[in-house]
């Protein structure tokens, strides 16, 4: 099932996740379409909120774009599906262009951890803990920020909002009109 996305405006991306615990076959199915999602709207990560739900649980996959990036992506399976994740341990720092399905065509510099220590349970409801870096790091810090209502907007500078307040405001009007 293709959900549909959640846009900047709608209050949803503003809740903070609820624990999972348990894995069981409706977040499996769940987990299922959001990757089927992502993948429809040419994504790399997604968070529950993004479908309207809050659930922590949230998808990547950063095999189309590894291409041009230096990470240590292959040691990490895609697609990951991450419940309950947690941040353990940050090192390092690297600013880039993000971008956020959320967003559409909305492009800022974000700074963010270069390695992350992460912990997540997997679909088998096995807890597991990456060592991660590069684009994937930077994706994973992108989704969990998700699951704590976070978004692209809050890593804006003040010049940034400025330059894309006009695109921020349709945004905000679409998500008002669909309520
Ligand atoms: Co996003």
């Amino acid at each position: 099932m293709n959900y549909q996305i959640r846009t900047y405006g709608d209050k949803v991306l503003r809740q903070e996740a609820k624990r999972v615990g348990e894995v069981t076959d409706e977040i499996r199915r769940m987990a299922d379409d959001m990757l089927e999602t992502m993948y429809a709207n040419d994504g790399i990560g997604l968070a529950a909120e993004q479908v309207g739900r809050c659930e922590a649980v949230c998808v990547v996959d950063i095999s189309a774009a590894k291409l041009n990036d230096e990470s240590n992506a292959d040691a990490v399976k895609m697609p990951l599906v991450m419940i309950d994740p947690e941040i353990e341990e940050t090192s390092g720092q690297c600013t880039a262009k993000e971008g956020c399905l959320s967003f559409p065509e909305i492009f800022v510099e974000v700074n963010r951890a270069e390695t992350v220590c992460l912990a997540y349970t997997d679909t088998d409801g096995q807890r597991q803990h990456v060592e991660v870096d590069g684009l994937l790091a930077r994706a994973v810090q992108h989704e969990i920020d998700h699951l704590n209502g976070v978004l692209l907007v809050d890593k804006m500078s003040m010049v940034e909002k400025v330059a894309v307040s006009g695109r921020l405001k349709r945004l905000k009007k679409r998500a008002k009109a669909a309520m």
